[in-house]
């Protein structure tokens, strides 16, 4: 099932991009380098500028990087020149209604202007998370609408985009790429294009297995996060430490994978994909209980959190009310800005409906418009505060430091393990 794909000759090739953030952009920086004529359409005109000024905003692609593949990239807000595009690949976000419903919006607007543009012989690929049948009964209609066919005019295929924002050890071109297409010559054609950019294609039968194996890999990382939160709140409890627990278990050398508790998921994927599937299961009458638990118990953790904040404040003889509290890292991962749901932002606005006082600290997000905040000097906050919050552990960040001035700490990263001060609470 498994290629390794041989490396093509580029003789001018272009691929339209639409949507250019997280996915999107390196995708479109990748094929520029490999000497591909890059059309990238997005909606939103500052992207547009940005990029056309050689200005990165995605911390993967540094601005000296985009700048050199610039002279391969023509970015525009106007489906148009997509028409002189071989393939088109479609890196729209797929978000949740305030119902938490699948929010198609973005991917059929996306996909009727393509079909305003679309010419016989292109190949078009789906990279947006989403659930399993979208490709085919969704997309495909909407590009049918040009008079053409989906597997007899043009291409199409679906291929999850697996990139993981701020990690270093895995990039777009070692990390296997699925492809599923609706015939087999739309997987070939698939197949062909990424192995431009990707050292290993991995083909599945449909668009459908493709979809679902995105939706796999994100529900299996949602389960057992919450899993291993379920048992951090009872070791709580129970007075064990999680983290002794979880390093002792990693020894074992097969049948487990370490996972780390937290203070809950954020960023685009694992709050939101998982419940494409659960929704998607109710037309077959079924209902996916392990994503509905999972959910359920990671949504819990900023409140366990902020419980723990106010024991920790409570065992030094003070209320939440009126402390002072300074929080570090406030994005939802390390080395990254996005703050996407972020479960910080859900544990500052529970301290903040406490009365705390609230401060933070982040090198990646220096400000919080919603919460009418500012990143302020660590240092400065660290000193002023009854209690230093450590949500996120970003690199650079001098915790060590921060455990040792800090009147007390709560760590919910489990960075301070090693530290060997009495001041620290741990999760
Ligand atoms: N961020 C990740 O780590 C990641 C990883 C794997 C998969 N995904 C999936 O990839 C998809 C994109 O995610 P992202 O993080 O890149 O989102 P993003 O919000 O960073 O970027 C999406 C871009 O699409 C643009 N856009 C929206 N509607 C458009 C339209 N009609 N036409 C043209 N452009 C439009 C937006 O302006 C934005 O720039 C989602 O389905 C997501 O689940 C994301």
């Amino acid at each position: 099932m498994s290629i390794r794909s041989r490396k093509l000759p580029v003789a001018m090739r272009t691929v339209g991009i639409i949507g250019l953030g997280y996915v999107g952009l390196p995708l479109a920086v990748a094929f520029a380098e490999e000497g591909c004529e890059v059309i990238a359409v997005d909606v939103d005109a500052r992207k547009i500028e940005s990029i056309a000024s050689g200005a990165s905003y995605i911390e993967d692609i540094s601005s000296e990087r985009l700048r050199d593949a610039l002279d391969h990239i023509s970015a525009s807000t106007r489906y148009a020149k997509l028409a002189e595009a071989e393939a088109v690949l479609i890196c729209v976000p797929t978000p949740l209604t305030a119902n938490r419903e699948p929010d198609l919006t973005p991917l059929i607007d996306s996909a009727r202007e393509l079909g305003e543009v679309l010419q016989a012989g292109q190949l078009v690929v789906l990279e947006s998370t989403t659930y399993p049948g979208t490709t085919r009964e969704r997309v495909a209609p909407l590009l049918e609408e040009s008079g053409l066919a989906a597997g007899r005019d043009f291409n199409l295929a679906f291929s999850p985009e697996r990139v993981d924002p701020g990690r270093t050890d895995f990039t777009l071109r070692t990390t296997p790429k699925v492809v599923g297409g609706l015939t087999d010559t739309c997987t070939e054609r698939a197949v062909e294009l990424y192995g431009l950019v990707c050292d290993e294609i991995v083909r599945v039968s449909s668009p459908e297995a493709a979809e679902l194996t995105k939706l796999l890999e994100n529900i299996f990382r949602s389960v057992n996060i919450a899993l291993v939160n379920e048992l951090a709140m009872l070791t709580d409890r129970m007075g064990i430490d999680i983290w002794e627990v979880v390093d002792a278990a990693a020894t074992k050398p097969y049948g487990f994978m370490r996972f780390e508790p937290g203070p809950g998921m954020g960023g685009h994927c694992l709050p939101v994909d998982p419940f494409y599937l659960s929704w998607r299961a109710r037309e077959f009458d079924m209902s996916t209980e392990f994503i509905e638990l999972a959910g359920q118990v990671n949504a819990q953790m900023p409140y366990h959190c902020v419980a723990k904040v106010q024991r920790a404040l409570n065992d030094a003889g003070r209320a939440v009310r009126g402390s002072r509290i300074a929080v570090l890292g406030v994005s939802y991962k390390p080395g990254v800005g996005d703050t996407r749901e972020s479960p910080a932002l859900k544990i500052v606005e529970l301290l903040r409906d406490l009365g705390a006082e609230l401060s933070y600290h982040d090198p990646y997000v220096p400000k919080l418009n919603d919460l009418e905040l500012e990143s302020a000097p660590l240092d400065e906050i660290v000193a002023d505060a009854d209690l230093a919050l450590i949500v996120t552990a970003h690199p650079g960040v001098d915790h060590e430091s921060v455990a040792k001035r800090a009147r007390i700490v709560l760590d919910l990263r489990g960075v301070t393990r090693s530290y060997g001060v009495g001041n620290v609470v741990r999760l």
